[in-house]
């Protein structure tokens, strides 16, 4: 059995990225046979966890949605042990256009997970977006992780989020449940972050967890390096923090 766990949230900048790339290093280091789904044509998480453009030959999710290559195909090796990754370029862009009046549109990222096997846990790095990519991985999901950036103007947006669940819950994928509500970049030193914080709480009882990311510059400097922060600098607050909800998470998910 593979659990599956969409990290989305429509807004950029937020954390996604630097959320699926930490637990899933997290999730590996614990033994978890674990694939990183890079989905944002940005690909980040491909650099972000040390991948080079002159690995990309066998293809990326770009092939895997038009269905040109098998998901099993195109995953490549980690510098980590336990850790894989399915890559993407700014090609999944394009793709995305394409798929708009291809047949089994939906539906296509959970057939080429379905037939994928080894995975204990497959993260999904979602785009900025609530985009045919973001609906694919929300059918594809178990669980969505959302991370929240304790700013002003955090909450707007969510409640079209939440609706898009419910209908996706209601049609195509009647599991989909929220895992749990991720609060990042929090700085303790000012009030707007702990007032954001506490309105996160109010919005989402229950499903805060308990550990939040504070802000932290060596997460910001970990991509540069295409390294997680637990080998970027595993005493860093950041790395702390990330460790933590990784195991709130499994936690969770009961894995
Ligand atoms: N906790 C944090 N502290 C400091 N910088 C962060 C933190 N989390 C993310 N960042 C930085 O903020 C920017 C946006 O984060 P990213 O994970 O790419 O967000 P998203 O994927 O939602 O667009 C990136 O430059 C990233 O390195
Ligand atoms: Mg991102």
């Amino acid at each position: 059995m593979t659990t599956v766990l969409a990290v989305t949230n429509q807004k950029g900048g937020v954390g996604k990225t630097t959320t699926a790339i930490n637990i899933a290093y997290y999730l590996a280091k614990s033994g978890r046979k674990t694939l990183l789904i890079d989905f944002d044509p940005q690909g980040n998480a491909t650099s972000g966890i040390g991948i080079q453009k002159s690995e990309l030959e066998h293809g990326t999710m770009s092939d895997v949605m038009l269905e040109t290559r098998q998901l099993s195909h195109i995953i490549l090796d980690t510098k980590y042990k336990n850790l894989q990754v399915a890559p993407t370029i700014s090609q999944l862009a394009n793709t995305e256009a394409e798929l708009g009046s291809l047949s089994r549109r939906f539906t296509r990222l959970k057939n080429a997970i379905s037939i994928t096997s080894g995975f204990d846990v497959v993260v999904i790095d979602c785009p900025p977006s609530l985009s045919l990519l973001t609906v694919n991985a929300l059918i594809a999901a178990r669980y969505v992780l959302l991370p929240v950036q304790t700013e002003f103007y955090a909450l707007e947006g969510l409640g079209q989020l939440l609706e898009t669940m419910k209908l996706i819950r209601k049609n195509m994928n009647p599991t989909l449940d929220l895992l749990g509500v991720l609060p990042t970049m929090v700085d303790s030193r000012t009030t707007l972050s702990q007032q954001v914080y506490d309105e996160i709480k109010k919005h989402f009882p229950g499903k805060v967890l308990n550990t939040a990311i504070p802000r932290n510059i060596r997460l910001a400097e970990a991509p540069s390096h295409g390294a997680p922060i637990g080998v970027y600098d595993r005493f860093s607050k950041g790395a702390r923090a990330y460790k933590a909800v990784t195991k709130e998470i499994i936690e969770r998910m009961g894995l």
